[in-house]
């Protein structure tokens, strides 16, 4: 088996209708991508697993769909405004730019050193650099400018007026609208502690450095949980919701073996965390973040209590006490997640008559198209198989495919991940029975055309 290049992969996701590059025909915009049909279909069914687990299954948890445009002062109380920022540094000789933060922890992770950058001001890192010899990984020498900073934010207007006074920012994360709502939703649900809130929806950081495909990106989704509970309960919760994270992850479908916890040294934990473990994914140029798991204390709604001057406090009705829940986040990016997903199915697979097949080896609930209908003589069966499409289609997103030998239709449907081909023959017309067979073994089987639909419906779920 042969797993796939990220060159390879971006081809793979433009030939196949899941990623395309965005503004394509006017020669494409630095980093944005385009989701095609497929892309959009799996992107969907990765969303519906997360709010199937984290929202409806659980009875602590809510789920909300807040504004992406909000009252600057959300940004400027959390702290964006002003720190969050990324250190800009260029190299003097091949003019290439780096965040300098991340320039010393490859460093570190090549030479197995532990150089802690967080909270580090510019002039620490640039010390860091000097002091470690750290030189340009692209042309080996060691002449850096200073460090500038760059904050993430998007601006925009509001309004007809471009000035200071309508200035509002596309918001840098999810979490923020769920900070700013958690009295509206307390309230309005008469929730008590512990409870969640998530929602799902688009982010937007102006990165200097974005890249590998969908990983790093300007405009992508989070899935974003904020679990409220009573302090002193926090790290229990942390502890639950690192290992939910990872069960989740494998229920997916992603191999264990390329999944791992990296816990956060204390030097590296932000001022307000108490804990913080990303769990990481073996993406093909590496071990990357894939999911940040924070316990954020009280953080974020005492900035916010002190910023719009509203009491945030949850009244314990039993115990009476007054106090800001402290916060757990599993923070996940979507599109990440989408590319852990196709790197880890990606298969190519040489078969007994040595003919090779690219198949994608997804979950079934999570394949874009669930079952391809094939009618193996055109001219006979047509008819008999988009009966069959038409009844299935109301159920599940469903292809038909009548153009080629049936193995070179089985073939494509391996390749995007198709769990089920059916085919429609002579039997059918006969019988009524079809032929359905399974991506993964490559095995047949006979079924009535009445039971196919409780056979999906047994196969493919989460
Ligand atoms: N509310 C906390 C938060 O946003 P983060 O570590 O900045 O934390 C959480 O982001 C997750 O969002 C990351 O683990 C990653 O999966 C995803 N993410 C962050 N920045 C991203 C980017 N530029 N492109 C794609 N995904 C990103």
């Amino acid at each position: 088996m042969e797993k796939i290049k990220m060159d390879d992969l971006v081809n793979y996701c433009k030939n196949y209708g899941f990623i395309f590059q965005g503004s394509s025909i006017y020669g494409g915009l630095s980093n944005s991508w385009d989701y095609g049909p497929l892309g959009r279909e799996l992107k969907e069914n990765i969303k519906k697993c997360w709010w199937q687990k984290f929202i409806q299954e659980n009875p602590y948890n809510f789920g909300i769909d807040s504004a992406i445009l909000m009252n600057p002062n959300v940004w400027i109380s959390s702290g964006h405004v002003t720190n969050f920022n990324d250190p800009l540094i260029d190299c003097k000789n091949c003019k290439k730019r780096y965040r300098a933060d991340n320039l010393i922890e490859e460093f570190a992770k090549s030479n197995n050193v532990t150089i802690p950058v967080e909270g580090k001001s510019g002039e620490e890192l640039v010390n860091i650099i000097k002091s470690y010899n750290i030189t340009c990984p692209s042309c080996h020498k060691n002449d850096f400018t200073d460090i500038r900073k760059f904050n993430l934010l998007f601006e925009t207007n509001m309004g007809v007026t471009e000035d200071t006074k309508n200035k509002v920012y596309l918001r840098g994360e999810t979490a923020q609208g769920i900070f700013i709502n958690f009295l509206n939703v307390q309230r309005s649900m008469r929730l008590k502690l512990p409870f969640g809130i998530g929602q799902i929806g688009k982010s937007f950081r102006n990165e200097i450095t974005p890249g590998n495909f969908i990983f790093r990106m300007r405009e992508f989704e989070q899935m974003e949980l904020e679990f409220f509970c009573k302090p002193g309960t926090d790290l229990e919760w942390f502890g639950y919701y690192k290992n939910f994270c990872l069960e989740f992850l494998k229920e997916l479908g992603i191999k264990k073996e390329n999944l791992r916890f990296r816990d956060h040294a204390k030097e590296e934990l932000s001022f307000y965390s108490k804990a913080t473990t990303d769990i990481e994914y073996k993406f093909p140029f590496g071990w990357g973040e894939l999911w940040g798991i924070a316990d954020r204390t009280d953080y974020d709604l005492s900035v916010h209590e002190k910023g719009s001057k509203t009491d945030l406090k949850y009244l314990d009705p039993i115990t009476n006490e007054k106090y800001l829940p402290y916060v757990i986040e599993p923070s996940l990016g979507l599109d990440r997640t989408f590319l852990t997903i196709i790197c880890d199915a990606y298969n190519k697979e040489v078969l007994e008559d040595n003919s090779e097949r690219e198949v994608l080896k997804i979950h079934p609930y999570l394949a874009p198209i669930k079952v391809t209908i094939l009618p193996l003589v055109k001219k006979y069966h047509t008819n008999k198989a988009l009966e069959i499409y038409e009844e299935l289609c109301k159920f599940y997103n469903i292809s038909f495919d009548d153009a080629g030998s049936i193995g070179k239709r089985y073939r494509r449907a391996d390749a995007v991940g198709t769990p089920y081909c059916i085919t429609v023959d002579d039997d059918t017309l006969k019988y009524n029975t079809i032929t359905i067979r399974n991506r993964d073994t490559m095995e047949q089987e006979k079924l009535n055309i009445k039971e196919i639909i409780n056979y999906l419906n047994k196969n493919i779920k989460f």
